[in-house]
């Protein structure tokens, strides 16, 4: 860590990204020496090459409370960490992220709750995210705010720094605008998302539903992808359209290549006792990733002896958010629904779900995606899901399946897994059932076309396309 060299570029960052996270974990050694080393998560994943790449300076929370705030350098890239309070990790973090605009934007599958006091802490966190980016930015620099932890900072940024050019991705799905209209905010939400450029959504529909909040409930006009916005300085044409985020393919199909991933993926096999099928269900433990769905499905599976005698379910639950009330309610019925499942069908020696309360590396990863037959991507909503493009980058072989949500932003463009509805268990089980069964030339034909996709559609591309497009949106 070496706070100095970044604070001498302070205001000289030609690009800088505003994201809730910093893309690296910290590591305290015996001595309470601090390291850090790259963190999981589908935003890190997807913008640490373009970062790289592009240079710059990347602006986030380290993700403990009362950490210190500051710029350092690490794995080579310049980083600033913004600071937050225990108390902020309580309001805004867990209370306004996560347990209001996260259930709000995934169609309210749990309750949001709306506390005033969390709303509070949003905007200051928000000011705090906005004045380290206003701190950073070069004369005209290029700003790119991240996701719906920071949906007001665009409006704070163009407030303070009228010259520089301001995107806006969002990573999670926008909600159609009744639902959206239930959020006692709405309107400072629109208008702080309205201070960006350009504003990017993962699909055609939510960029449609964000469209429509502005007409419904801030009353702005729009034509095509444009709204119409009125600042103190004039009027202003702000563009909202859909980029379907994606992954870095080629890195990670190269990592399944390796040799040692491909003896990973068979003593995987082999330490599950070669089942005859193997299914596969990579998720954060949310409540938004169907996994109890899938579960139930793959139970009743077992009850109706659908899946021959040797079937094994690996379900990989990375640990998230675990001070947020839905989300320990969650983990509880799912380890109890394992639990019965297991005890219900488990030999000595050979249980049929394998529940993995756990974290794993990326080749780890790759070597699970190889040794599956069938995956499993069951969300009930989901702005993307980039585990089901991971899943289709390891198979260069062509071979496996994919049993993929309608309800995800991943089956807009994988037209070729087997799309199901996780609220259909029938029509789940069926559709396991058929991806378990198909032969080599179906699933060759299937596996080929959705590669054809995520090849041709990667995280490069997908910053190309937004940066691009930013750059030629006027100012
Ligand atoms: O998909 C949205 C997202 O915020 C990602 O950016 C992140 O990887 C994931 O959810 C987990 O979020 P958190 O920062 O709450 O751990």
């Amino acid at each position: 860590m070496s706070p100095v060299r970044n604070k001498a570029r302070a205001g000289q960052h030609d690009f800088v990204v505003v994201a809730s996270r910093l893309p690296v974990d910290r590591d305290e050694g015996p001595d309470g020496e601090a390291s850090w080393r790259p963190s999981p998560g589908g935003l890190v994943t997807a913008l640490e090459p373009v970062m790289r790449e592009a240079g710059g300076v990347w602006i986030g929370w380290s993700g403990d409370a009362e950490s210190a705030p500051g710029a350092f350098e690490a794995n080579g890239l310049d980083l600033v960490a913004v600071g937050l309070s225990a108390e902020q990790v309580r309001d805004y973090y867990e209370g306004f992220c996560n347990a209001t605009l996260w259930p709000l934007y995934h169609d309210v599958i749990a309750p949001p709750q709306f506390e005033r006091r969390w709303w509070e802490a949003y905007v200051a966190v928000n000011r705090s995210f906005a004045a380290a980016a206003a701190a950073e930015a070069a004369p005209g620099a290029t700003i790119w705010v991240h996701d719906y932890q920071l949906q007001l900072v665009p409006r704070m940024l163009r407030e303070q720094r009228a010259d520089v050019r301001i995107g806006f991705f969002n990573h999670i799905p926008f909600p159609c605008c009744e639902i959206f209209a239930q959020l006692p905010w709405r309107r400072q939400v629109i208008e702080g998302l309205l201070g960006a450029d350009l504003l990017g959504f993962q699909s055609r529909a939510d960029a449609t539903n964000f469209l429509r909040a502005c007409r419904r409930a801030a009353g702005l006009p729009t034509k095509g992808h444009a709204i119409r916005v009125r600042d103190t300085d004039g009027v202003r044409e702000v563009q909202a359209a859909a980029f379907p985020i994606s992954i870095d393919s080629a890195a990670l199909e190269a990592i399944a290549r390796r040799d040692e991933t491909r003896k990973r993926a068979s003593d995987i096999r082999l330490a599950l006792g070669q089942p005859d099928v193997l299914l596969l269900g990579i998720d954060r433990l949310d409540y938004t990733k169907g996994i109890l769905h899938r579960l139930n499905a793959y139970g009743e599976l077992l009850d109706e002896g659908r899946l021959g005698p040797q079937a094994v379910l690996v379900q990989v639950a990375s640990p998230s958010r675990e001070r947020v009330e839905a989300y320990r309610a969650l983990r509880d019925e799912v380890e109890r629904t394992v639990s019965r499942i297991n005890g219900e069908h488990a030999e000595v020696g050979s249980p049929p779900v394998h529940y993995l309360h756990q974290s794993y590396a990326r080749e780890e990863m790759a070597a699970l995606y190889l040794a599956a037959d069938v995956m499993l991507v069951t969300p009930l909503r989901d702005g993307m899901n980039l585990v089901a493009k991971e899943y289709v980058a390891c198979r260069y072989d062509e071979s496996g399946a994919l049993v993929l949500s309608e309800f995800t932003g991943a089956a807009d463009e994988l037209t070729s897994a087997f799309g199901v509805n996780p609220h259909d268990i029938d029509g789940l089980k069926d559709a396991i059932v058929r991806a378990t069964t198909i032969g080599p030339a179906e699933a060759r034909r299937r596996m080929r076309s959705m590669r054809r996709q995520v090849r041709g559609h990667d995280v490069a591309s997908w910053a190309a396309s937004f940066l691009d497009m930013l750059r030629q949106t006027p100012g």
